[in-house]
């Protein structure tokens, strides 16, 4: 058996956990909002159409704010067909996921959605094929009290009150060729910086999230975050990274190390984010919005194929990944990385929440049930705040078909408000359980008082509408040997510490 050991101590600490990093996102894209969380005449559907089962799951998964409209579709939206009488709203051609969005569901319903899932809302506005001009005038609507042609829109469209949002992504994915309305690095950069001067002109309080590149693949890459950032420094607050990854070639290790990726595109953004600040003899840090990140490829194939048979259809079931074992390990390591850089990342959206590369799935008039993912989610964001202290980690390595040198045991560590000490582990070794040899130090008498593992022989199981449950993370009995805990082959672990007596 392998051993890795993790020296923690209080005084190693990497940031305050932003909540927000448990956030995830809904876009106008299939079936997220259609008979995802709005399904009027469903069963458990309120008066305003909000499916109580979906908001159930979302409540239990603890998601602080939740990004919309889109994505693509952003930048092909306007804002103003969304509000107002639904029996006035134009359907139109959404021309990102080439179907046909109705607008029975707009900008209130979501803020009303939000409160009832208990998490708050961050808004994209559409720099694609619009400008600065709407972006000011959807956040006079939604924030301004009253006294203005927009403002008093709102009120007369039965909100009173402010919609408060107070979080705002400046367009979406503007380096991509596929976006409506893509931009060069310099014809964004200037368009962003309008556009999140005159927004904040009109609400002080808000932020912005500008858009980095869309992955860390594009060609401009770094060039674009760098330029971007050269013009926007002093009016954003955010900027963007997205990131998905795939197993598509089976080659399960591989998969499992993607996170060394994830790794160096946070830590090279945050270093074009200080360069900058240094170029400019700044004060402000800019930080991190991961506003998009998951596993996505199993539904593919099946995407085009139901293109050619559907053009413009409505509510079509895109995306719809059907997630397995081995995704919710990766997904588990994804929030080990993400919160080993909560010094710089302080938003992060699963992408997506329901039905879309989604935690959650529906079947329209009926269940609701939580996908392998929910789970590694749902406890980080229940025992991942406080501070993330810095893991002093030795562990075995090994490599893989584009890695060298992966840790076969990953880890974070989060000081919870209470003093409770969690630490959530992989073992990404397939075939060995591995010893973690635990050196605790600074924390006195502590007491090992809970152990969650998740782990599944066929790393191909999946959770249906039929077998909800057929992955879950389990208790185990709370075990140190010599100082070590065992950690099974392939396992998704949370480890709690609680202070004696
Ligand atoms: O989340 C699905 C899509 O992925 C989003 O619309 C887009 O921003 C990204 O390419």
């Amino acid at each position: 058996m392998k051993t890795a050991s993790l020296i923690l101590d209080k005084d190693f600490v990497i940031s305050q956990i932003d909540p927000r990093i448990y956030g995830s996102f809904i876009e106008h894209l299939g079936r997220a909002v259609y008979t995802g969380i709005y399904e009027p005449g469903h069963p458990s559907a309120d008066e305003e159409g909000l499916r109580g089962d979906v908001i159930e799951l979302v409540r239990r998964l603890g998601v602080p704010v939740v990004r919309y409209p889109g994505g693509n579709f952003v930048s092909g939206f306007n804002w103003e067909d969304s509000v107002g009488p639904v029996r006035d709203r134009p359907a139109r051609l959404d021309l990102a996921w080439k179907t046909t969005e109705t607008n029975a569901f707009g900008l209130h319903e979501f803020v009303s959605w939000c409160k009832k899932a208990g998490t708050s809302p961050m808004y994209a506005v559409n720099l694609g094929t619009r400008g600065p001009d709407a972006a000011r005038a959807v956040v006079e609507y939604a924030n301004h009290p009253s006294g203005t042609y927009y403002s008093d829109l709102r009120v007369k469209n039965g909100a009173k009150d402010p919609l408060g949002i107070k979080l705002w992504c400046l367009g979406n994915e503007m380096d991509g060729p596929w976006q409506m309305g893509a931009k060069t690095a310099q014809e964004y950069a200037r368009t962003a910086h309008e556009a999140s001067k005159l927004m904040k002109w009109v609400d002080g309080s808000i932020e912005t999230v500008v858009c980095g590149s869309s992955g860390s693949g594009m060609p401009t890459f770094g060039e674009w975050e760098y330029r971007v950032l050269d013009e926007c420094y002093d009016s954003v607050d955010y900027i963007s990274l997205h990131r998905y990854y795939g197993n598509p070639h089976n080659d399960t290790p591989d998969f499992l190390a993607s996170t060394m990726d994830l790794d160096a595109f946070i830590r090279t953004v945050g270093s074009i984010c200080d360069t900058i600040k240094g170029k400019k003899h700044g004060k402000k840090d800019i930080r991190l919005s991961l506003d998009e990140w998951n596993v996505w490829y199993h539904s593919q194939q099946q995407d085009q194929e139901l293109y050619k048979r559907q053009p413009w259809g409505q509510a079509l079931p895109l995306l719809e990944d059907v997630y397995n074992f081995e995704d919710a390990l990766l997904v588990g390591l994804m929030l080990i990385t993400i919160l080993n850089n909560a010094d710089k990342v302080k938003i992060a959206c699963m992408a997506q929440l329901v039905n879309v590369i989604a935690p959650i799935m529906t079947r329209a008039g009926g269940g609701a049930w939580a996908q392998t993912i929910y789970y590694p989610l749902m406890q980080a964001s229940l025992y991942g705040r406080g501070r993330a202290l810095k893991p002093v980690l030795q562990s075995p390595k090994h490599d893989t078909t584009h890695y060298s040198s992966v840790p076969t045991v990953d880890a974070a560590a989060v000081e919870n408000e209470d003093g409770t000490l969690t630490i959530f582990a992989v073992n990404r070794s397939l075939t060995e359980d591995a010893l973690l040899q635990l050196d605790l130090r600074a924390f006195g008498e502590i007491r090992f008082a809970s152990h969650s593992v998740m782990h599944h022989d066929d790393m191909k199981a999946v959770n249906t509408e039929a077998a909800p449950d057929a992955v879950l993370p389990r208790k185990i009995s709370p075990q140190l040997t010599d100082g070590a805990v065992r950690l099974p082959a392939a396992s998704w672990n949370v480890l709690r510490f609680t202070k004696q007596g």
